[in-house]
């Protein structure tokens, strides 16, 4: 029991770390184009911390699997190899998908001067993909998914997300303005 709920509890808290950390994290990118309108804070330092927040919260997540009680508990195969799980194996694999994700994303976060800023920003954006993968899982496997306040929750975060990220794309193709110079992790 208290493993479900741990299971429960960090699956809720890595997805919404990881979507707040995706939401300041576009909003970090458009600082030059949304400045003149909101006197904005440290964005980036933000976004770092949520985005390791996000990274540990599903480590644990994962981990707690493997000792839940034993008809779910998952092996160590089953959390890493997608699609080999014995129940949703098709749910988990695609959240086995987004971890390895935000793993790509945490290692090329911190080498980001080894990369040109246009391949950066390419790996970069799939953290969209990571949070699709991660809502679509939360929303298939979670016990709580219809308790009104995680129906909320997802609702709410997935509009964030689409709405910053839509408004990224029509921002650059409307005034042909190039996103401000990502700045690495080690910057002071
Ligand atoms: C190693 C990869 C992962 C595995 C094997 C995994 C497995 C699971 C399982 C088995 C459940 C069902 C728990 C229950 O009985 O309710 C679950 C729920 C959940 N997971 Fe994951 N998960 C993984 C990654 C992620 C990621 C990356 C996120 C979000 C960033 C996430 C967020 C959630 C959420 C929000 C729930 C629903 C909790 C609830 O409503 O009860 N998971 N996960």
């Amino acid at each position: 029991m208290t493993f479900w709920i741990l299971i429960r509890s960090t699956g809720i808290s890595a997805y919404l770390l990881l979507s707040l950390s995706i939401f300041i994290g576009t909003l970090y990118s458009l600082r030059e184009q949304i400045k003149p309108v909101f006197k904005i804070p440290d964005l980036r330092i933000i976004h770092i911390y949520l985005s390791t927040m996000a990274l540990g919260a599903t480590f644990l997540h994962g981990g707690m699997l493997l000792f839940h009680r034993e008809k779910e508990r998952l092996s160590l195969q089953e959390i890493l190899v997608p699609f080999t799980s014995r129940y949703d194996s098709f749910w988990i694999g695609i959240a086995t998908i987004a971890l390895y994700f935000m793993v790509l994303l945490a290692i090329t976060g911190v080498m980001q001067r080894k990369f040109s800023i246009v391949t950066w920003r390419k790996i970069h954006a799939a953290s969209y993909v990571a949070f699709v993968l991660a809502l679509l899982h939360s929303i298939a496997v979670g016990t709580d998914t219809w308790n009104t306040w995680i129906v909320v929750l997802y609702a709410t975060t997935g509009f964030l997300v689409g709405i910053v990220y839509l408004y990224r794309v029509v921002m650059l193709g409307r005034t042909r303005k190039s996103l401000a110079k990502p700045e690495p992790i080690n910057h002071a």
